[in-house]
């Protein structure tokens, strides 16, 4: 009973000092009502204006709650002694940041300093994957905005396209998500799109026989330079059939050796993952219950606290205090 009560104290001791926050739902239902409509209502006319802008924010969202916290470091600029994540290699081919500005400054008209850049990169997702037709997804909010970039450990917590899907399991796991979850969230691979340079070691000298022949050929017509300049606009979109739906045609593409990524076909490839991909490729419902609950997972990812965070202003820079 005496150890019961220890661990309980060292528990809440832990939980004090860890400086992690508890997200909520509503958390703006006094503060700032309307925040989630504002951000709604912003990521539907930015979807309607340009339609790539829902495919931007789920990226956004991964790339920020993978590396370390949920916490907007990803929208960081290169200035007064930080150096802006979005130089890494691993955020190649991130866009659309200009019109995060757009729902922030929709934000601040009408609750100044009030809605965090963490809350808007998750609700601005949640809300993008409905413009793709993706499931409606029930999100916390309540997060804080980091005072600094976490460029120096990106290479260590984002996984990179061609890497083993042992240690991509890893890494998902680590922010607890497992197996299916893992499968289910590699489906945001069913839109947007991936440049040449992540695919070419895959076409060229000679094309990766896991890969469909005449999808390799097509995808050499897309990507005719073995070595391209990272700066040129050539790329492959990821699903030809439904490149701007979230739905399980991802998983029919790469049972039929047409996943751009190393990462996509290893799916179907690996034992551990393979039973998942055929469910998801079986049932779209099953995919989107799936995604839905990794997603969140994702999203909640280490929160940090009001003392070692805050609400920024401006998204690309910590406020002047
Ligand atoms: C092992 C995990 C993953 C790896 C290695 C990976 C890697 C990549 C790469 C290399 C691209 C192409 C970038 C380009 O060439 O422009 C890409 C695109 C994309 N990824 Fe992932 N990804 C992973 C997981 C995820 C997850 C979990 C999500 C979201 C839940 C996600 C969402 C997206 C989206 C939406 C795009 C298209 C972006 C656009 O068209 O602007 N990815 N990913």
């Amino acid at each position: 009973m005496a150890s019961h009560k220890l661990l309980c104290i060292f528990l809440f001791v832990l939980h004090f000092y860890s400086g992690h926050s508890e997200l909520q739902l509503n958390y703006y239902s006094e503060s700032c009502p309307n925040a989630e409509e504002i951000v709604k209502q912003t990521v539907i006319t930015l979807y309607k204006e340009h339609g790539n802008t829902a495919v931007s924010w789920l990226r956004t969202l991964f790339h920020d709650c993978m590396v370390k916290s949920c916490d907007a470091s990803i929208l960081l600029e290169s200035i007064n002694g930080i150096q802006s994540e979005k130089i890494s290699k691993r955020n190649m081919g991130m866009r659309n940041f200009k019109y995060i500005n757009t729902i922030k400054d929709a934000l601040e008209s009408s609750c100044p300093m009030t809605v965090s850049c963490a809350d808007l990169v998750a609700l601005a997702a949640r809300d993008g994957i409905v413009m793709l037709g993706g499931p409606h997804i029930e999100m916390k909010t309540g997060r804080k905005d980091s005072k600094e970039s976490h460029l120096a450990i990106i290479d260590a917590m984002l996984p990179n396209h061609n890497d083993s899907m042992l240690y991509v399991l890893d890494r998902f796991q680590s922010v607890g998500i497992d197996v299916e979850g893992t499968v289910a969230l590699l489906g945001a691979h069913s839109v947007g799109r991936v440049h040449c340079i992540n695919l070419v070691d895959r076409l060229y000298p000679t094309a990766d026989p896991t890969l469909d022949p005449n999808f390799a050929e097509y995808l050499k017509r897309r990507c005719p330079h073995p070595d391209p300049n990272p700066l040129a606009v050539e790329y492959s979109r990821s699903d030809l059939q439904t490149p701007m739906i979230l739905d399980n045609m991802y998983y029919k593409n790469i049972k039929n050796n047409k996943g751009l990524l190393i990462v996509d076909q290893q799916l179907v490839s690996n034992p551990i993952t393979s039973p998942y991909v055929d469910k998801m490729a079986a049932d779209n419902d099953y995919f989107h219950d799936q995604f839905a609950k990794a997603l969140l997972t994702l999203s909640e990812n280490n929160p940090i606290s009001e003392e070692e965070g805050e609400v920024r202003k401006d998204c690309r820079f910590v406020n002047h205090n």
